[in-house]
């Protein structure tokens, strides 16, 4: 059984006071949404420490947004795997498309986030998507599989089992376009398949998540489809009742 999963990605938002409000909301209504959904907050790294007191007795993990490629030293204004770890992160989201374009990380510095990633102990949460242009030009397979050949294929089977996948495609990121249920099983079914042709059955053991303007109205219909094992949330990740509500997408 693969896990399902409900990742909350705030992105450069909330003061951490409001984090550590919102972290409260999600732990307070968090029982009543089945157990068998995970649910991960990946606040901003100046909120982590906070909001690991507020999620402490729950079992809503943690999370950061982005680490750093190198271990430690003279790199100003960066972030270490094993600084977000020490604070009780489980998780680290890679390769967002925000990252891939604000920022140009490219499949050379992922691979090196991912190998301080495992160092550390903590789940990658790998990014892949395309954008509208791509997507037109029908080149959309393409772009995700090479963006898991140039970093997925490079884990070992071991590190594999501890990965989950996001599938976000740039158009439909805090756009308000979703995909639709049908094109996020095409696509996802699709990474399957890539993933399959390295790593074999462990791809079904894979969690794919689906992003992009993911909330409770639509979550339902998305969740449904075979392929699909959670959302990778931004927008609606920052009311704690709509956050909670998408977790009940499982139960429709
Ligand atoms: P969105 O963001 O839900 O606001 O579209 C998703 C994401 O980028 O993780």
């Amino acid at each position: 059984m693969r896990k399902k999963i409900v990742a909350g990605n705030w992105k450069m938002n909330t003061l951490p006071a409001e984090g550590v409000e919102l972290t409260k909301g999600v732990v307070a209504g968090r029982g009543e949404v089945c157990k068998c959904v995970d649910f991960i907050v990946c606040p901003p790294f100046t909120h982590l420490s906070t909001v690991a007191e507020a999620l402490k007795g729950s079992d809503i993990a943690l999370g950061a947004q982005n680490c750093a490629a190198e271990e430690k030293g003279a790199y100003t204004g960066e972030v270490a795997a094993s600084m977000i770890a020490a604070l009780g992160c489980k998780y680290v989201i890679l390769g967002h498309s925000e990252r891939r374009q604000y920022y140009g990380e490219t499949s050379a510095t992922l691979n090196k986030k991912m190998v301080q990633a495992y160092a550390n102990n903590l789940t990658p949460i790998y990014c892949v998507g395309e954008n509208l242009e791509e997507r037109e030009a029908g080149k959309h397979f393409d772009v995700v599989k090479a963006q898991i050949e140039e970093v997925v294929y490079n884990l070992t089977a071991e590190q594999f089992k501890n990965l989950v996948i996001a599938y976000e495609p740039v158009w439909a990121i805090g756009t308000g376009k979703t995909a639709t249920a049908e094109q996020a099983q095409e696509i996802h079914a699709y990474i399957r398949k890539v993933l399959a042709s390295k790593f074999g059955a462990a791809a079904d053991e894979c969690a794919i998540l689906y992003g992009g303007s993911c909330k409770p109205s639509n979550a339902a219909e998305i969740f449904a489809k075979e392929d699909v094992d959670g959302g990778l949330i931004g927008g609606a990740a920052l009311k704690a009742e709509d956050f909670l509500a998408i977790g009940k997408g499982f139960e429709k």
